[in-house]
């Protein structure tokens, strides 16, 4: 831009590096007028919150000069997504996941749930992802979660030790819930073709601490690309693609529960996952066994939970 350029008097555009903030044309009294609507009997947290998002919604507004038109088309993404959402399906949870929105919050829930300054190392969280069931019925240890097994699937022994992270004490009577989906890329509930609980278990640690089951090797697949989610990946020039993951939930009554999911080190999509919930300690190998008769492959994934915070 040449010296002789005038200075624009709105901020559209956005200012480039280094570049004076531009200002803006719009009432500078606004924005205060509709936090001050707030009543007295807003609980503090909604006082707080919402002082902070509509400061942040309204700046984003004028910042990028947004028309009525645009807003329309925000508010027909956010109802299309609602309308699309039933107890199999959460769009609205997508869209933001496709944002880094789940990803985020999961690691700020994390941090004030471990603390960040424990000086032990626990098993890092991940997303819960929109296909976790309440329901999975209890398993055995060493079962095998699958009931339908695809021709092109390899079998693995997936097994480890839930510990207490800041002692290294084995941990009995922990809740394991593993789920994943199928080689066509589809959980059980999106696929009427699977038998209920395909791919699913719930197993509980025993004295040793220790849980075990037969799973497949996961699959890198799309998440679902037929809502607004799907069409805002469009609009970003990006691709829909999971790398091969399995999810895992642990936890007990004494311990912080852990959400997280595990990544197949040779997967594609680890550097690019479309939902950003990829993390370097969550990459895993999958191993070659020979010898055993139920699976071609091996999984040790220990894992270490915190114990809860005594409350303040
Ligand atoms: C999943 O891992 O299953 C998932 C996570 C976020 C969005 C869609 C799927
Ligand atoms: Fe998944």
């Amino acid at each position: 831009m040449s010296s002789t350029t005038p200075t624009p008097t709105t901020n559209g555009g956005g200012a480039g590096a280094g570049a004076p903030p531009k200002k803006h044309q719009y009432d500078p009294v606004f924005t205060d007028s509709v936090i001050a609507a707030t009543g007295p009997k807003a609980s503090p947290r909604m006082r707080q919150v919402m002082a902070s998002l509509i400061r942040h919604v309204h700046d984003f507004a004028r910042e990028n000069d947004i028309t009525v038109a645009e807003w329309m088309q925000g508010v027909e993404m956010l109802n299309w997504a609602g309308q699309m959402s039933n107890d199999r399906r959460n769009e609205t949870q997508l869209l933001c996941d496709v944002i880094g929105l789940e990803s985020l919050v999961d690691e700020i829930t994390s941090k004030l749930l471990v603390g960040a300054d424990a000086d032990y190392e626990t098993t890092k969280s991940a997303i819960l992802g929109p296909f976790f069931r309440k329901d999975t019925p209890p398993t055995e240890n060493d079962a095998s979660i699958i009931k339908n097994l695809p021709p092109d699937a390899e079998v693995a022994y997936m097994h480890g030790v839930v510990s207490d992270a800041a002692t290294g004490t084995p941990l009995a009577g922990v809740t394991v819930d593993v789920w994943q989906c199928s080689t066509n890329g589809l959980y059980e509930q999106q696929d009427p073709e699977q038998t209920e609980f395909n791919l699913r278990g719930k197993f509980t640690t025993d004295e040793n601490g220790y849980y075990g089951l037969y799973c497949i090797r996961p699959v890198p697949y799309p998440v679902p690309y037929d809502g607004p989610a799907g069409k805002l990946l469009q609009l970003l020039d990006r691709h829909p693609y999971r790398p091969a993951h399995i999810h895992i939930m642990a936890g007990n009554d004494k311990y912080t529960p852990l959400v997280t999911q595990i990544f197949d080190r040779k997967t594609q999509y680890l550097e690019n996952d479309s939902v950003f919930a990829v993390k370097d300690d969550l990459v895993v190998d999958f191993k070659p066994i020979t010898g055993h008769s139920k699976a071609s492959l091996e999984l040790e994934y220990n894992i270490r939970l915190a114990a809860m915070k005594p409350r303040a």
